[in-house]
C-alpha cells in the first residue's frame, strides 16, 4: 500500500503536489476540481500589494454608491478628491481597504467550505505595508497557512545587498507578530549569498520556503522595437535551477522547502523530492494542460515509488540531497571544464 502523505508547513497533505498561487486558484470551481483530481493543497491566486493600493484610491475617487453616501455623510468634510480632515483621509481609506480586502477574505472563507484540503493564502508584497492589518484578517477568515511572495529586484543601484536583503526580514517580522498560521516565503535567488541568506530567513520563524518563483521576464520585439513579455509559462526544463538548490539546501534549513519552478511531470516531482524537497508548487503545466494531468502525475508517482519499493514519501526523500550523495561537488560544480571542452 503506497502512503503519499506528508507534512508540510505542519499541516497534513495527502500528497506533496500543490498547486501554486496564479489566476488559476482564484475562482471557486477550479478550486473544487484541483480537490477533485487530488491536490495535496492549494495555495490562492496572491493579493497584491499594488492591488489594494490602485483599488483605494480608484474607490475613493469613485462616484459609486457606497462612496457616495460616506461623501454625503462627511459633507463639508470631506469632497470627492480633497480630504480636509486626516481622520476622515484615515478612516475612508481604511474602509476602502478593507472594502478591497473582503473580497479576497469571503474567497478563502468560500474556498474552506467547499474543499477539504488546506488552503494556503497568498500576498504578494515588497513593503511593510499594513501586512500586521491583512495577515490577521486572512488568519481570521480561516486560511490554513499563508504564504508571503517577496521577489524583490536588487536593480537600485542606492542599494546594497544587506538593504535589499533586510526588506524580507522585516516583512516577515511583521507578519510574524500577528498571526499563528504557518507562514511561509516564496521568493526568488537574487542574494548576494543564497545559501546564507536562506539560511537566515530559515531561522526566522517562518514554516517554509518555496523555491522559487518564476519571475516575469522581459522580452525585446525586433520588429516592432518594442519592450515585450518573455515566455510566460514555464517549460519542462525550467526546473534544474531549483533542483540544485533544493538539494543544496535540504536538511540545513530550519523550515520545509516546496520546490517550484519548470515541473510538469512525475518524473520532476520525484527528482525534486529525491533533492530534499517537502513538497512541489505546480503552475504552468496546469495551463498548458488544465487539471487533468494531476492524476496522471499521482499515479505517475505511485508506480514509481512501487517499482522501486518505497513504501511511503519518507522513504526517499532527501535521498539525493547534497547532504546524502558521495559526491557532493556535483551539485555545486558550475562549469564542467571536462564536459564542455570535449563538446567540439
Ligand atoms: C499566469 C500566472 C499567474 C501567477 N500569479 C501568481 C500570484 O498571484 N502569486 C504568486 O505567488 N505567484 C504567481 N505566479 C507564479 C507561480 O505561482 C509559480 O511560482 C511560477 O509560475 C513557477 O511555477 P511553474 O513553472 O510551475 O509555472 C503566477 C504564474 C503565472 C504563470
Amino acid at each position: 500500500m503506497i502512503d503519499l502523505s506528508c507534512k508540510y508547513l505542519g499541516l497534513q497533505l495527502k500528497n506533496p503536489l500543490i498547486v501554486g498561487s496564479s489566476g488559476l486558484t482564484s475562482s471557486i470551481e477550479n478550486l473544487k476540481t484541483i480537490a477533485q483530481m487530488g491536490a495535496g493543497a492549494v495555495v490562492l491566486k496572491s493579493i497584491f500589494e499594488e492591488q489594494i493600493k490602485f483599488e483605494t484610491e480608484i474607490f475613493l475617487q469613485s462616484d459609486n454608491p457606497e462612496m457616495k453616501s460616506w461623501q454625503e455623510a462627511f459633507q463639508g468634510i470631506v469632497s470627492k478628491t480633497e480630504f480636509y480632515y486626516e481622520e476622515a483621509y484615515d478612516y475612508l481609506t481604511g474602509y476602502a481597504k478593507e472594502h478591497t480586502l473582503n473580497h479576497y477574505l469571503s474567497s478563502i472563507s468560500e474556498a474552506k467550505k467547499v474543499i477539504d484540503i488546506p488552503v494556503i493564502a497568498s500576498i504578494n508584497c515588497s513593503t511593510q505595508y499594513d501586512w500586521q492589518y491583512f495577515a490577521k484578517r486572512i488568519q481570521d477568515a480561516g486560511a490554513d497557512a499563508l504564504e508571503l511572495n517577496v521577489y524583490l529586484l536588487p536593480s537600485d543601484f542606492e542599494k546594497s545587498g544587506i538593504d535589499n536583503e533586510n526588506v524580507y526580514f522585516d516583512i516577515i517580522k511583521e507578519v510574524k507578530k500577528y498571526i499563528t498560521i504557518p507562514v511561509s516565503l516564496k521568493t526568488g535567488y537574487y542574494f548576494s549569498s543564497v545559501a546564507q541568506t536562506l539560511l537566515r530567513l530559515s531561522e526566522t520563524g517562518i514554516a517554509g520556503l518555496t523555491l522559487f518563483n518564476r519571475p516575469y521576464n522581459p522580452d525585446i520585439d525586433i520588429e516592432h522595437l518594442q519592450i515585450s513579455a518573455s515566455n510566460m509559462f514555464s517549460s519542462d526544463s525550467e526546473y534544474s535551477h531549483s533542483l540544485r538548490w533544493v538539494a543544496l539546501l535540504a536538511g540545513k534549513l530550519k523550515c520545509d522547502i516546496a520546490a517550484s519552478t519548470g515541473i510538469h511531470n512525475h518524473e520532476t516531482v520525484i527528482k525534486q523530492l529525491l533533492a530534499g524537497a517537502d513538497a512541489v508548487h505546480m503552475v504552468s503545466v496546469f495551463y498548458k494542460y488544465h487539471f487533468d494531468v494531476l492524476p496522471q502525475i499521482i499515479n505517475g508517482l505511485e508506480s514509481w515509488m512501487l517499482h522501486h519499493n518505497f513504501n511511503s514519501i519518507s522513504d526517499f526523500k532527501g535521498l539525493l540531497s547534497r547532504k546524502n550523495v558521495h559526491n557532493p561537488a556535483s551539485y555545486e560544480r558550475v562549469q564542467f571544464l571536462r564536459l564542455f571542452s570535449s563538446i567540439e
